[in-house]
């Protein structure tokens, strides 16, 4: 290929934008940093041998249909269930994302979700900027404690893994996991104990924290019926994909008591969020930050660029899923 036409979809980090244009020629960023939306993607697909896209672009199969020039999507980003990926295959483009430099980061977030939830933090926070708190009592805001309870992870990959440890090591959490792949995760948490089922960890949880990839397989895997099988007192965390968890049983849940409490960082049809869940005191809602430290973002464009340097020089990227 000769000079490669690139575009990237969104805004990156500044020293990541740098380095793209240091090596490339025809770099085509989007300064002002608005969604191409599906007609943009389409164009970009059409001109561009190269497109770098992240979790806010969705690309369908129908946009992989008919002449295409681009060989080669970098996603920014872990999670990929925003491209169809069998059809991108199809269309003859190799897909790549940034797993592992997000890890830590993105579990200190799930981290942050649980311990906001079980003490209140948001709720707190609302209070004293609305000039609401009225001083110290000891009936005020009472929370749970998160030091010795059993932390309940779904989908043991390397995020789940980084959370457990964080529990196990950091708060004396007893771990109980779910991962449905047929892989002996490398956790080495003593005492961890895998069970059989997803109902089996909801059951015996404090704290549920999902971490398994998003799209039709996982799809509302989190129900009315699964949210019934949790304790009371129990919380849920989602720092993997909004559509994990089904939003309307969810808000019930909250609503009820069926559960305590809810940490998001995602959501179906984010940025969109449901209103009945901005109105509940005992969810926190965060805007997807889960990897969002200049480190780390910096670190997945600097992954997005070695996955683009080994296609361009014939290599098979190392990060390649499809
Ligand atoms: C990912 O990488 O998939 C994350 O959701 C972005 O923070």
């Amino acid at each position: 290929m000769d000079e490669p036409v690139i575009v990237v979809t969104r805004r990156w980090p500044a020293p990541v934008e740098d380095e793209l244009t240091r090596r490339f020629g025809d770099v085509r960023l989007n300064a002002d940093d608005v969604p191409l939306g599906a007609h943009g993607l389409r164009a970009a697909l059409e001109y561009a041998d190269v497109v770098l896209p992240t979790v806010s672009d969705r690309l369908p199969a129908e946009l992989f249909e008919g002449e295409l020039r681009t060989k080669f999507l970098g996603n920014f980003g872990v999670g990929y269930n925003h491209i169809d990926t069998a059809a991108a295959a199809k269309a003859g483009i190799v897909v790549t994302n940034t797993p592992r430099v997000l890890t830590d980061t993105t579990a200190d977030t799930a981290m942050t979700l649980l311990l906001m939830v079980a003490r209140r933090a948001g709720e707190g926070e609302r209070e004293v900027r609305a000039g609401r708190w009225t001083g110290w009592r000891p009936t005020h805001m009472m929370g749970a404690d998160v030091t010795g309870k059993t932390l309940g992870i779904v989908g043991m990959g390397r995020i789940g893994v980084a959370l457990a440890r964080r529990g196990h090591f950091g708060f004396g959490m007893s771990v109980v996991f779910y991962d449905p792949a047929d892989f002996e995760p490398d956790h080495r948490i003593p005492g961890a104990r895998r069970v059989g089922t997803l109902e089996e960890v909801l059951a015996v949880a404090d704290f549920v924290s999902l971490h398994m990839p998003g799209g039709a397989e996982n799809t509302h895997l989190i129900d009315a019926a699964a949210l019934a099988t949790m304790k009371p007192t129990a919380f849920l965390v989602n720092s993997a994909r909004g559509d994990v968890i089904d939003s309307s049983a969810l808000i019930e849940a909250l609503r009820s008591g069926t559960i305590a409490g809810a940490g998001l960082d995602v959501y179906e049809g984010e940025p969109e969020i449901p209103q009945g869940l901005v109105e509940l005191d005992n969810a926190v809602l965060l805007p997807h930050l889960g990897s969002a430290t200049l480190e780390t973002r910096t670190a997945m464009g600097m992954l997005v660029l070695d996955n683009l340097q080994d296609f361009l020089a014939g290599r098979d990227p190392s990060c390649r899923v499809a």
